[in-house]
């Protein structure tokens, strides 16, 4: 719900647990007074203190510049007096930096409008949410900034997003535009970010919160795998069940960044939205330019209750499309069974022994097309190597099908390896800069898809392959950073636009794909996990989490991705030991329980299998589907983290209505001479009684008293645990 009291010029935003407030004082300026758990008035201006020194311009104009270095501005300008992290700046045809904006008026509705070619949350009910939009104007430049705010009904998180519009006469450049700002009074922040690296995805990392500046940001292209578009400010006391969280995430996949900066008057400012570096846009008289979303989730309850939040949003409000509520096919994929070696006999063999063991799709990974025998060559030439695959897809699909499962396929439509007949016809579709040779990553190229001819040539090659069988699932790859950001054919005052225009082109492929087959099944994926973020969710609904596959690795991995995506989204598949990456033998029955928290699949050569291992692949899918939809649409509890206590992983599903929950409990590293372990459960429902392994137990009991964990002897063991009411 949202309303404004005209009396005190305050803006009210409500969720059912959360508000957040704003007002405008005399002179204009929209200023940021609350964000936290839910209050029922609106006479909060006190809080702006505008009879404070220094006082507001209207009554002490000698003082503009210091009264901006202090206000809580809802969407901060550069250039005019306030020293901290800014959301917007211009430079004129002059050349001149600097913007005032004032409130000139704004509009509330219910539901919510769509950001034009650009992934944001949604809903078909109008019900769900509503939407205010403010105008704001500066008066010297004619620009027009009109900021929207989505209060969801159904989940406590508040959306943000921004439209800049040049309502003036003369051109001008906008070289900043943030989506989102938010001011918090509080002592003693830290702040909670998700940094990586490749096959390590999304590790949580906890910073105290001096005075200066924490930054998490990619100018990589992509949302990365060294940084992730989230940012909390949580305070000191902050677990998974106390304290207070305030949380932004970006519906975005490029270059972004989040800071929160603690300033002199212990204020903390958190900003968020695509990086002003490598960003300038140039807006004629007329033209407008729509910044992407920010997520915003405030918890009383700490990180948990902010997690199931960011859970819902995405479940119900983000993830569209035919798989958003159906179950995932179990899948085998051949990339770590056989990398590029590999026939149509291989791909056979394997889909049999799949089969067999109730296994529902084969995915070809890389090394089906052109002549790619290895990393080196053929990205771009999109079409079947028969010598691999006599009778292409058309031949497989048929063999596949009749084995009663389906198939699916890797591509990465983005990319041009040098060593390509796309490449050698035409060397300038790749991102380059005029004189430069581009560096090559994976030896490879971009293609410069924000030239629209050649999104479309690669869009007909991809559509041409998946019209030409029965094929079912699209995995769609991206395996390098964006480098050598050149355009050949943009104005040189239009080349600080390619790295956007890059993005919107790779949404607008996706869109296309989506609407053109309706019920296939993308799962994105970067180099595993390096575009995991809510853009990528919006148009797939499933991401591949981490190239890393190894059983314990992977808890940390998921943990940090499961802090805000819902497991759904999460691609994990059992590999074969010792693991690729790791070389570590984990329990065949381990690599299934920690790959079920996930979009369950199999990435190994089933025909190598040693029978015993074989053996259990059945009873694997059969748990898969029994517990899929308690998976897929259960809340989430963090029990325990390995990354913390060096010793054990544990977290819990709970079913919407407490019928049921699904506990996985990781015994990473095994100890003598210990007692079994006590943990607490979460989520259930206090006064019912529950069963777990024949055994009754109360709600209360098991969440305040406790379980105890079976003793199992050895590393890597897991135990999974049903837990049903009964009464
Ligand atoms: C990336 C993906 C892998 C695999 C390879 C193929 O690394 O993350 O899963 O598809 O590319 O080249």
């Amino acid at each position: 719900m949202i309303q404004y009291d005209n009396q005190h010029q305050v803006f009210k935003l409500d969720t059912p647990n959360t508000s957040y407030v704003f007002g405008l004082t005399d002179r204009s300026y929209p200023g940021q007074i609350y964000y936290g758990k839910r209050i029922g008035d609106t006479d909060l201006m006190y809080l702006l203190r505008e009879n404070e020194r220094p006082e507001p311009p209207s009554v002490l104009r000698r003082e503009k510049a210091g009264y901006f270095d202090f206000y809580p501005m809802e969407y901060p300008c550069a250039g005019i007096g306030d020293g901290r992290e800014s959301c917007i700046n211009i430079r004129t045809l002059d050349g001149q930096e600097g913007l005032e904006l004032n409130y000139v008026s704004h509009q509330i509705f219910e539901g919510k409008k769509t950001l034009e070619g650009l992934p944001a949350t949604w809903t078909d009910n109008a019900d769900s949410c509503s939407t205010l939009e403010i105008t704001l104007g500066d008066a010297v430049t004619g620009l027009r900034v009109i900021l929207s705010y989505t209060a969801f009904t159904d989940v406590d998180a508040i959306t943000r997003s921004v439209r800049v519009e040049n309502a003036g006469e003369r051109s001008l450049y906008l070289t900043k535009a943030l989506s989102a700002c938010l001011h918090v009074e509080q002592e003693n922040l830290e702040v909670i970010t998700l940094p990586g690296s490749w096959s390590r995805e999304r590790i949580l990392q906890r910073q105290k919160l001096g005075y200066g500046s924490l930054v998490t940001e990619s100018i990589r292209g992509i949302s990365s795998h060294q940084d992730h578009p989230f940012m909390a400010l949580v305070s000191e006391n902050c677990t998974q069940t106390t304290g207070d969280v305030y949380a932004m995430n970006f519906v975005y996949s490029g270059n972004f960044i989040a800071k929160a900066s603690r300033d002199q008057f212990d204020q903390v400012r958190m900003v968020m939205g695509i990086h002003p570096d490598h960003f300038c846009w140039k807006l004629e008289p007329g033209d407008s330019f729509q910044a992407p979303e920010v997520v915003l989730v405030y918890s009383d309850e700490g990180l948990g209750k902010m997690t199931r939040s960011f859970h819902s949003l995405y479940r119900k409000h983000l993830i569209r499309g035919y798989w958003k509520d159906r179950q995932r096919p179990v899948l085998i994929n051949n990339w770590e069974a056989t990398y590029f070696n590999f026939d149509t006999e291989k791909l056979l063999a394997i889909a049999r022994e799949a089969a067999a063991g109730g296994i529902e799709m084969l995915v070809v990974d890389d090394g089906w097309f052109g002549c790619r025998s290895n990393d080196d060559s053929s990205l771009g030439d999109w079409q079947v190597n028969e010598k691999k695959l006599p009778g292409g897809f058309t031949y497989l699909a048929q063999e596949v099908n009749k084995l009663g499962m389906k198939l699916g396929i890797w591509v990465e439509p983005e990319m041009v390896s040098e060593d390509s007949e796309l490449y050698r016809a035409h060397p300038d579709w790749a991102l380059q800069l005029a004189g430069r040779e581009p560096g090559q990553c994976r030896a490879q190229y971009v293609l410069d898809l924000s030239r629209p001819e050649i999104a479309d040539y690669v869009y007909e090659m991809i559509r041409t392959v998946l019209s030409s069988a029965n094929i079912e699932y699209v995995k769609w790859d991206m395996n390098r950073l964006l480098t050598d950001v050149g355009n050949l054919t943009l104005p040189a005052d239009r080349q600080g636009e390619i790295m956007h225009r890059y993005m919107l082109a790779v949404y607008g492929l996706q869109d296309r794909l989506t609407k053109d087959f309706p019920q296939l099944l993308l799962e994105n994926c970067s180099s595993g996990g390096g575009r995991f973020d809510p853009g990528m969710l919006y148009y797939s609904p499933q991401i591949w989490c981490s190239d890393d596959t190894d059983a314990i690795e992977r808890l940390a991995i998921q943990e940090g991705t499961q802090l805000l995506y819902p497991l759904s989204s999460i691609g994990a598949h059992v590999s074969i030991c010792p693991n690729h990456g790791t070389g570590r033998t984990t329990p065949f029955e381990t690599r299934g329980v920690v790959a079920l928290s996930g979009t369950f699949g199999y990435e190994l050569d089933i025909t190598k299998l040693s029978d015993e291992e074989k053996s259990q692949i059945p009873g694997q899918v059969a748990r898969y589907k029994k517990y899929s939809a308690l998976i897929r649409e259960g809340n989430y509890y963090r029990i325990a983290s390995w990354r913390e206590n060096h010793r054990y992983d544990c977290f819990m599903v709970v079913s919407e209505d407490q019928s049921e929950a699904l506990l996985t409990y990781v015994q990473v590293l095994a100890q003598t001479n210990r007692k079994s372990l006590r943990l607490r459960l979460a989520g259930l429902d206090p006064d019912a009684f529950y069963e777990i392994e024949g055994k009754r137990y109360q709600g209360a009991v098991l969440m305040y008293a406790g379980l105890l964990i079976p003793r199992m002897n050895g590393d890597f063991q897991t135990c999974l645990l049903h837990i049903v009411k009964v009464g």
